[in-house]
């Protein structure tokens, strides 16, 4: 079922009887739908069924990001729920904000609202700005629905004809998809990259979100650079302005756990030890490697590859350390007879600097037995390697 007018639909479900509709398709299973469509239908115009039908997928979706709770209660368009920032992650960037003493923002690009939301959660004043009619009804009705309309202000209209003067901070989220998905480039985000560095140097403080590709190169001078990632994967790029230029930053969520850099060089080449330390990924897209290696008291197995080795056992939030049984050249025949005589069933197969595909490599090793094993298919000082082992526990 398609929505046909969004705007329309979004009208018609904060009527009373689209609310009510609303609750009562909540928790309907997707197998479900058509049989309670048509039941419905007996009883309410059809473009208000399927709207209802449509807003409960969303929300089911959005849950992930929002948690059921608030998911439940707001309004979400399907580019809306994908585009969103969860909620963890708006809710760190509020918090630092917040406790920067900024207490009104211009939310550049608001979408449904996700920033905005959380914003205002952490008591700052929002303007919330989107071009999108669709979109930003929606992110009005959320603010509604959250009991945030004191703080949000909602505008539909272009950002680059919004005045932002008089606000303590500009946040821009732009948008990264385009008509054929992701967009790399960051001159073609809506608005550009440019635009926003140009919005933010305008302010007294801001912030950016950007993709966490974005080559360092990029990163402006007078920035700041903040990698953030949410149980371990790397979520987002924040570009701060008025805060520490040129410091560069890693934080982990939950937590929230912030690794500053110190420049430290890079860390040298050394023969594997017992253990071995993945770093998370917001430390390594953050060029941050080093400063773990320097915690653990370690060096990198090859230069060009983030896995870290180490004699002694350092446990870092900034890693996961495996404790490493086998060191071998990398070879199919005696990972199978090593992972036979162990009685390996369960096989944890990770690889940086490999060609490897590790489902293939599970089907040609027939992993079987009570036992568990991860094995790292890497580089050891240039050379195809394999390291077995097992995360320490914490
Ligand atoms: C990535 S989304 C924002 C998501 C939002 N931060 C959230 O958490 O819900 C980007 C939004 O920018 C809007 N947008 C893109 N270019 C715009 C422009 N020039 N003026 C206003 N809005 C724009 C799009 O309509 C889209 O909703």
């Amino acid at each position: 079922m398609a929505d046909n007018d969004p705007v329309n639909d979004l009208a018609l479900l904060l009527t009373p009887e689209g609310r009510a509709l609303l609750d009562e398709v909540r928790d309907t299973d997707p197998a479900q739908e058509l049989a309670v469509a048509t039941r419905l239908r007996r009883e309410h115009p059809a473009e208000l069924v399927s709207a209802a039908l449509g807003q409960a997928r969303l929300r089911q979706r959005a849950a992930v990001k929002f948690g059921a709770e608030d998911a439940g209660r707001m309004f979400f368009t399907p580019n809306g729920v994908e585009q969103s920032t969860r909620a963890s992650v708006a809710a760190y960037r509020a918090r630092r904000m917040a406790d920067l003493g900024i207490t009104s923002v211009a939310d550049l690009c608001c979408g449904i609202g996700g920033d905005a939301i959380a914003l205002a959660r952490a008591g700052i004043r929002v303007l919330a700005v989107d071009r999108d009619p669709q979109t930003a009804a929606a992110a009005r009705a959320n603010a509604d629905a959250l009991g945030l309309t004191g703080l949000v202000e909602v505008r539909e209209a272009d950002v680059t004809d919004v005045d932002t003067a008089g606000f303590d901070a500009v946040f821009v989220d732009p948008a990264r998809r385009g008509g054929r998905g992701r967009i790399f480039d960051p001159e073609a985000y809506s608005p550009p990259l440019s635009w926003a560095v140009s919005a933010a140097r305008r302010a007294p403080r801001a912030a950016l979100k950007i993709a966490p590709g974005i080559p360092h190169e990029a990163v402006p001078e007078d920035a700041e650079a903040e990698w953030i990632s949410d149980g371990g994967d790397v979520k987002e790029a924040v570009l701060w302005f008025g805060t520490e230029p040129g410091a560069v930053r890693a934080t982990l969520l939950p937590g929230p756990r912030t690794l500053l850099s110190r420049g430290l060089p890079d860390p040298g080449v050394r023969p594997p030890g017992r253990y071995l330390y993945e770093p998370d990924g917001a430390v390594i897209r953050a060029h941050l490697v080093a400063e773990v290696a320097d915690r653990v008291g370690g060096g990198l197995l090859d230069a060009t590859i983030a896995y870290v080795t180490a004699d002694a056992l350092h446990p870092t939030p900034y890693a996961t350390a495996y404790e490493i049984t086998d060191h071998l050249p990398f070879n199919v025949k005696k990972l199978k007879a090593l992972l036979r005589e162990r009685r390996v069933g369960t096989l944890t197969v990770k690889k940086r600097g490999s060609a490897v595909e590790p489902e293939e490599l599970r089907r040609k090793v027939k992993p079987q037995g009570p036992h568990a094993a991860t094995v790292f298919l890497t580089r050891v000082a240039g050379a195809p390697a394999m390291l077995i082992g097992h995360p320490v526990r914490a």
